[in-house]
């Protein structure tokens, strides 16, 4: 097992918050505070924000990502965006499959798998947000659920593909509840998404993948969650709608 094959990458999920105004004068007060980060620093922010974003980002080592794409490359969809649509904005990376999205959006391990190929085959860092629910956790099934989330959302990828592919473990019972999973349970869970790779593709390239936490990481969890081995860095939530906050984790992960 070697962390060093692998990028950290702590990303913000900025979710339905912030206008363009308040985007610009977010951007500029994290600029400075994560300057010297020794890990990739995503913000990954509403679409009606990405040019705010992207502009308030230049010349700075944050890089913006939207929330979601839509699997076609144009078309009577309304309402949706598309991958090229994305890259074309100055976009480099982009949630897929957060558990919101499934539960409220009927989004499926089918449309996960469909959006994470389109959004790979523009260019774009997919984010793949795996994950299983408290009931499903009290069952027994989190091992089976998360291999079979990563599988399915990885399906029809090549090796090579998987470059651009970052998964993020984030147990739904631990989204905005501010309940953490333990480091142990973290890790874990991580272990299982990076043994379903392992499966599909290797060992080896498995241990190349970036696979991140998300679920109420914070400014005080963040180091314990971050040292362990199968974890590379986060998805941040409502930690990353504070310059401070997001800063502190963004260090704990430059370590
Ligand atoms: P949270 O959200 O940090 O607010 O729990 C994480 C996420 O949903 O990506």
């Amino acid at each position: 097992m070697n962390k060093d094959l692998r990028n950290a990458v702590i990303a913000g999920n900025w979710k339905m918050n912030k206008t363009p105004a308040e985007t610009t004068a977010l951007i500029n007060e994290m600029k400075p505070l994560v300057a010297d980060a020794d890990c990739k620093v995503v913000l990954c922010v509403p679409f009606v924000d990405i040019a705010a974003a992207v502009e308030a980002a230049k010349g700075s080592n944050i890089e913006i990502g939207a929330e979601n794409v839509h699997f076609k490359a144009s078309g009577a969809y309304t309402g949706e965006i598309s991958a090229d649509m994305l890259v074309a904005s100055g976009v480099k990376y982009v949630v897929i499959g957060h558990s919101e999205r499934r539960q409220y959006f009927g989004e499926t391990d089918q449309t996960v798998n469909l959006r994470t190929l389109a959004a790979v085959n523009a260019g774009l860092t997919a984010i793949v947000c795996v994950g299983e629910t408290l009931e499903q956790r009290e069952l027994g099934y989190t091992e089976t659920l998360l291999k079979y989330q990563t599988k399915m959302a990885l399906t029809n990828l090549t090796k090579e593909q998987l470059k651009n592919i970052i998964i993020a473990y984030e147990p739904v019972w631990a989204i905005g509840t501010g309940v953490t999973a333990t480091a142990e349970q973290a890790d874990e869970g991580n272990g299982y998404v990076r043994e379903a790779i392992a499966e599909v593709y290797g060992k080896d390239v498995a241990e190349t993948v970036t696979i991140q936490y998300g679920g109420s990481m914070n400014p005080k969890n963040a180091d314990e969650l971050v040292a362990k081995v199968n974890v590379d860095g986060g998805l941040i939530g409502g930690a990353s709608l504070k310059a401070e906050d997001f800063a502190v984790i963004v260090k704990a992960a430059s370590k």
